[in-house]
């Protein structure tokens, strides 16, 4: 990884910075043909989501709006909760508007399958889904999800925006984080 101060805790680099702007340029692509002629707004999920959306959308060589929101499944440990509180609403009105949410991760997929209902149910034409990473193994609901950089194994990730406690998220890559900093 990059960060020196941060070795100790980390068990291994999972995906690095140039894997993860590759993987975008990648999904930019399919955007760009898939929404061609259409409006698109993009909605990051604050706060882990802001790296992601700050590449995504500059590499996207098209017109996007950008909106926010906060929603809140964790606590500050690593397990779901399955509880979904909106925190920070979006400023936009969806009505006709063309939704791709950008996320950070889906872990369980509680947080997402519940977020795209939500904002479904607010008369969107359409709402898709474009997550970094996802970890199969730990889906508990099934979530329709357009637009996946990686699939990861089921461990504790930081970096990317992901945090652990709030801190990790300006590493430039992805890592799994040593068990010795969370037990
Ligand atoms: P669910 O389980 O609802 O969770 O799909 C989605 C949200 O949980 C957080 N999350 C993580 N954060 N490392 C993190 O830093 C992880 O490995 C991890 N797994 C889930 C994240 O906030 C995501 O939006
Ligand atoms: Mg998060």
């Amino acid at each position: 990884m990059d960060f020196t101060h941060v070795e100790g805790d980390l068990a291994k680099t999972l995906i690095t910075e140039d894997e993860l702007h590759a993987k975008l340029e990648e999904l930019a692509r399919q955007i760009e043909d898939d929404y061609e002629g259409l409006d698109l707004l993009l909605v990051g999920v604050l706060r882990g989501a802001v790296m992601v959306m700050a590449d995504l959308s500059r590499t996207l060589n098209r017109h996007i709006e950008m909106d926010w929101m906060a929603v809140s499944s964790y606590g500050s440990g690593t397990v779901s909760s399955g509880v979904v509180r909106i925190l920070k609403d979006l400023d936009s009105d969806l009505t006709g508007r063309n939704v791709l949410i950008v996320e950070d991760i889906i872990d369980s997929g509680l947080t997402l399958s519940w977020l795209k209902a939500n904002l479904e149910s607010r008369g969107a034409a359409s709402v898709e889904i474009c997550t970094m990473l996802r970890k199969p193994d730990a889906l508990k609901v099934q979530v329709d999800v357009k637009y996946c950089g990686f699939d990861i194994p089921n461990e504790f990730v930081i970096g990317y925006g992901l945090d652990y406690a709030e801190q990790y998220r300006n590493l430039r890559g992805i890592a799994v984080l040593a068990p010795h900093v969370y037990n």
